[in-house]
C-alpha cells in the first residue's frame, strides 16, 4: 500500500512497529461487537477485526479510494467473511448507522481527512454511549520512517479534536513511532 506522503507500507514492516492483534485486544474488541474502520484502505484492520468479532459481530469500512474498497470486498468474498460491509465514500459524508458502534477506529487516517472535525461528528453519531473512538497514528516527530511530520497531527491536536467532538480522552503507549488516543463519548 502506498500511503499519504508517498512511502510504502507492507505488513511485515507494519508488524515490526506494533502488534495489531494486541492493539485490538487492548482496546477491548470482542466477539459480537461492531467495529467501524474509517479510512480503511484495503482493510488491514478491517480483516483482523472481522475475525475477532465473528459471525455475530459486524465490521464497517469506508475509504474514498474505490480500488481499495473493491480489493477489500474481493478478499472478504474469497475468505468467506460475510460480516464486513465496505463502501467507497468520503468519511465526511458517511454514517453507517446511529449509536451502533462499539468502536470507531482510525488507523493512520485522521490526518488525511479533508475535514477531520466533520468526520468526528459522524463518529459521534455512530458510536454507542458505552463505545470508544480509537485513533492510531504516527507521532509528529522526526523519524526514519513514515510520512513527513508536517502532515501529521500531534497528540495534543487529536486531543483537542476529540474533546471538541464530545469525547473524553485517554492515551495508550504502543511503540516508538506511533500513539493511540482513545475517546469515550461524554454523556
Ligand atoms: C495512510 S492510509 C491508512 C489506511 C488504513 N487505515 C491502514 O491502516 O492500513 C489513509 C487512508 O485514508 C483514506 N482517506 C483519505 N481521505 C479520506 C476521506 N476523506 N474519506 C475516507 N477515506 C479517506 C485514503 O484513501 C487512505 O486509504
Amino acid at each position: 500500500m502506498v500511503c499519504h506522503g508517498g512511502f510504502n507500507l507492507d505488513e511485515t514492516t507494519r508488524r515490526s512497529w506494533y502488534d495489531p492483534e494486541a492493539i485490538l485486544e487492548a482496546i477491548g474488541l470482542r466477539e459480537g461487537m461492531t467495529f467501524v474502520d474509517v479510512g480503511c484502505a484495503h482493510g488491514f484492520f478491517t480483516f483482523l477485526a472481522a475475525k475477532i468479532v465473528g459471525e455475530t459481530g459486524r465490521v464497517y469500512g469506508v475509504d474514498v479510494d474505490p480500488a481499495a474498497i473493491e480489493k477489500l470486498m474481493q478478499k472478504a468474498k474469497e475468505e468467506g467473511l460475510s460480516n464486513i460491509t465496505a463502501k467507497a465514500a468520503s468519511a465526511e459524508e458517511t454514517v453507517f448507522c446511529k449509536e451502533c458502534a462499539d468502536f470507531v477506529f482510525f488507523s493512520m487516517s485522521l490526518h488525511d481527512f479533508h475535514d477531520p472535525a466533520k468526520v468526528l461528528v459522524n463518529a459521534r453519531a455512530m458510536i454507542k454511549p458505552e463505545g470508544k473512538l480509537v485513533d492510531l497514528d504516527w507521532k509528529k516527530q522526526d523519524k526514519p520512517v513514515g510520512p513527513p511530520s508536517s502532515i501529521l497531527f500531534s497528540e495534543e491536536k487529536v486531543t483537542e479534536l476529540f474533546e471538541a467532538a464530545g469525547f473524553t480522552v485517554e492515551s495508550i503507549a504502543i511503540g516508538k513511532y506511533h500513539y493511540i488516543i482513545t475517546g469515550k463519548p461524554l454523556t
